[in-house]
């Protein structure tokens, strides 16, 4: 249970091979961090942090399968992380960006990414909120994203995905509130990992350890909204506010 200080003492990532999840596990408070959980598809990257998290001393760090679109068998890897133990902190991690050309020609392809940003999560984010609500304590951690902020031309699937995602995550937060648990929303601006590798970079990008520092600083404060880097919080305002002609000649 997350003592006084703010310390976890356990982590399920859902997503278990982010990059920015593996930032926010390193910058997590080690002190009392007992046991891990890392669910995702199968990968070396996931087996290669499982192994990091074990070198550190955590005495207890599983990996689960673990896909997102794969929706019936959510409440049985929820339950069964629970089950083994009490999670102080769920991070909502996985994520598919997608190219926007090749989603726009491919209806299958653009399904099959909001099926896993946005279904998958809806899914798994309901069984997880059960089991934080039975509890009685808990933080679900949910990477969301400024592209959900307002749809770009030039990225609007994934922007689309992450909108629902985000809207969904507050009224989750909402029903939580009286609950000992709740939900924090992190709307991170372009980010150094895997998914941006080999994109020209977006103003205000960042890494993700910036993106951890911020996440950890925010649950401490027990904040249920952050943006990574924090201007983008007033930018992302301005942005909304334009009108929808000014918007649509931004670059990018
Ligand atoms: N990087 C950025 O600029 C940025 C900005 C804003 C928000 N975000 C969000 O932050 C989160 C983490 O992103 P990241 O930068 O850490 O990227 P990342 O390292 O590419 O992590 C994304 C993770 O999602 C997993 N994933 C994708 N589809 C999945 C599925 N169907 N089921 C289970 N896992 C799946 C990937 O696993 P596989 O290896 O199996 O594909 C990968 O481990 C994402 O939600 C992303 O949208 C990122």
């Amino acid at each position: 249970m997350i003592n006084a200080v703010g310390q976890a003492q356990s982590v399920l990532v859902l997503g278990g091979g982010s990059e920015i999840a593996g930032a926010i596990l390193r910058a997590l408070p080690a002190a009392r961090l007992q046991r891990v959980v890392l669910a995702g598809r199968r990968s070396s990257v996931m087996e290669e942090r499982a192994a990091e998290l074990r070198g550190r001393g955590i005495a207890d760090v599983e990996t689960v399968d673990f896909d997102a679109r794969d929706t019936a068998s959510h409440g049985a890897i929820i339950d069964a992380a629970f089950d083994a133990g009490d999670i102080d902190i769920v991070l909502l991690a996985f994520g598919v960006l997608g190219d926007q050309e090749a989603l726009e020609s491919d209806p299958a392809a653009a399904v099959d990414l909001v099926t896993a940003n946005y279904v998958g999560a809806v899914s798994v984010g309901l069984h997880v909120a059960r089991r934080l609500r039975q509890q009685g304590h808990g933080r679900l951690v949910v990477l969301s994203s400024v592209a959900g902020d307002r749809a770009r031309r030039a990225n609007y699937i994934y922007g689309s995905s992450k909108a629902g995602l985000d809207a969904f995550a507050q009224g989750l937060g909402d029903a939580l509130a009286g609950s000992g648990a709740s939900v924090l929303v992190v709307r991170p601006g372009f980010v150094r990992t895997t998914m941006t590798q080999g994109m020209s970079e977006a103003p205000f990008a960042t890494d993700a350890d910036a993106v951890a520092a911020i996440v950890v600083a925010a649950l401490a404060k027990g904040r249920e909204t952050v943006y990574a880097p924090a201007v983008l919080r007033p930018v992302m305002a301005a942005i909304k506010a334009l009108p929808r002609g000014v918007f649509r000649r931004l670059p990018g």
